[in-house]
């Protein structure tokens, strides 16, 4: 038997355990960004944390969209999109793009010729073409290969155990 340090537990990971799994999963601290494509119905966004950065040669990330969400078919069938990773005083961007997909109002953009929204004054924008899209049980991974990136100085938004965490 494992020596358990106190208020540990273990569990075995099935359906019924998912309050606990989803606790494990979200004991990962990680930055927030917003993802944005040309979606059907237009312009639009989601706040995601399951970006990851995947392969320098080529340049791809990843990140990965619920199946369960109304936004997840625009972002599988996008061709292009756009991550943003958010600094520690744009959490307001986060909260507006958990909720609405398409609330740009106040949200400063550059010039979009994809029509694939860019926010401006983000710590970090990856503009990606569409790489690779794997199904992933509840999720779908959509890959991108980078074929722009701005980076900027500031300190980054983190998410962990349900909800944000001072830097
Ligand atoms: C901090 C945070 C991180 C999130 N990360 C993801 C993610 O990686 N993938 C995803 O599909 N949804 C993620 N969501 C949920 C979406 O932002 C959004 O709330 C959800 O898609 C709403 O459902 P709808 O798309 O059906 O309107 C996250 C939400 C929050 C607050």
């Amino acid at each position: 038997m494992v020596d358990q340090p106190k208020g540990s537990s273990h569990l075995t990971p099935s359906a019924e355990n998912g309050p606990e799994l989803r606790k494990a999963f979200g004991q990962f601290a990680t930055g927030v960004t917003i993802v944005t494509c040309n979606g059907t119905n237009g312009p639009m966004g989601i706040t995601a944390n399951s970006f990851t950065s995947v392969s320098m040669d080529p340049p791809l990330i990843l990140w990965s969209a619920a199946k369960s969400s109304l936004r997840h078919d625009s972002f599988t069938g996008a061709e292009y999109f756009a991550i943003h990773v958010l600094k520690q005083e744009q959490k307001s961007f986060c909260e507006i793009f958990s909720k609405d997909s398409y609330d740009f109002d106040g949200v400063e953009l550059h010039p979009c010729p994809k029509n694939v929204p860019l926010i401006k004054n983000v710590l970090a924008r990856f503009e990606c073409v569409t790489y690779a899209i794997h199904d992933a049980g509840d999720h779908t991974l959509i890959l991108g290969r980078l074929t722009a990136v701005m980076v900027s100085e500031g300190k980054p938004l983190i998410f962990s155990q349900g909800k944000f965490q001072d830097v």
